[in-house]
């Protein structure tokens, strides 16, 4: 794994679906059909998905699967989540560990929208989840936003700063900020392209004062096929976080193609 690329991000967030291993097996056969008729995103892309944890380990099985009489396709495997309160392995029904984790991803999310909504995770909660991933080897995909209320109170780039604090003297390469707005996601609403830029270049003004490496900004929220070539072509935006449209075989190609013209 290396940040120190040129590409584009493209990862998938699955969320938790689908329901069945049946469709994560169709999924990867339509997929990887694309993906092979048109190598040149393996040169302009960093591909990734992440699946429930109960799908990571099919989901490269059934990637390897379709790939056997050649190589593999370089799609990077994402975990939505790390455990908080131990790196390595405990008695916490439920949780699944950075360590347990790395045997099978290389990046996970932290600090997703739903994760802060449902699961009330906050700055410290989201930091000790950023160490113990990164401790256990794994890059970290770190996710902020404004709600709707904090967009139309013209307070997006205060609260960016806010999220945005916890990444302080945060020592390791391999990090990338995805920026969010909570009302953009699931609903088909996304900010204008010069709003995408705007956050995007405050984002990346903030973290050059909170660390020295240079971190991808990748944006997040409503992204599909449609709109994808826009997307792509907003300055300072270095890939994308799809939800919904990353788990249609086809949207998520057409998507992948965009960061590639
Ligand atoms: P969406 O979700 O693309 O379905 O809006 C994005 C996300 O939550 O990462």
């Amino acid at each position: 794994m290396t940040i120190l690329t040129n590409k584009k991000w493209v990862i998938g967030n699955w969320k938790m679906n689908p329901a069945s291993v049946d469709t994560v097996f169709e999924f990867c056969r339509l997929f990887t059909t694309q993906l092979k008729n048109n190598k040149v995103w393996q040169e302009k892309t960093m591909v990734g998905i992440a699946p429930s944890f109960v799908h990571l380990g099919l989901l490269d099985y059934a990637l390897s699967q379709e790939c056997q009489d050649e190589p593999e396709l370089p799609i990077m495997l994402v975990s939505q989540d790390v455990a908080y309160h131990t790196q390595a392995v405990g008695a916490f029904t439920g949780d699944v560990s950075a360590t347990q984790i790395s045997e099978l991803a290389e990046w996970t999310l932290v600090g997703h929208s739903e994760r802060r909504q449902y699961y009330g995770e906050n700055d410290q909660v989201l930091r000790t989840k950023i160490d113990n991933a990164q401790n256990a080897g794994l890059g970290v995909i770190f996710c902020i936003g404004e709600t709707k209320e904090q967009y139309q109170a013209g307070k997006t780039l205060a609260v960016l700063d806010e999220q945005l604090s916890i990444l302080k003297d945060l020592a390791v390469d391999n990090l990338l900020v995805a920026y969010e707005p909570v009302w953009a996601i699931g609903t088909g609403l996304t900010p204008t392209t010069a709003e995408i830029s705007n956050a995007h270049r405050h984002i990346t003004n903030t973290l050059a004062t909170l660390r020295t490496s240079a971190t991808p900004v990748l944006y997040g929220g409503s992204v599909n096929d449609k709109n994808a070539s826009e997307i792509a072509n907003c300055q300072g935006v270095d890939g994308v976080l799809v939800g919904g449209a990353s788990l249609k075989a086809d949207a998520f190609a057409h998507i992948i193609w965009a960061f590639c013209e």
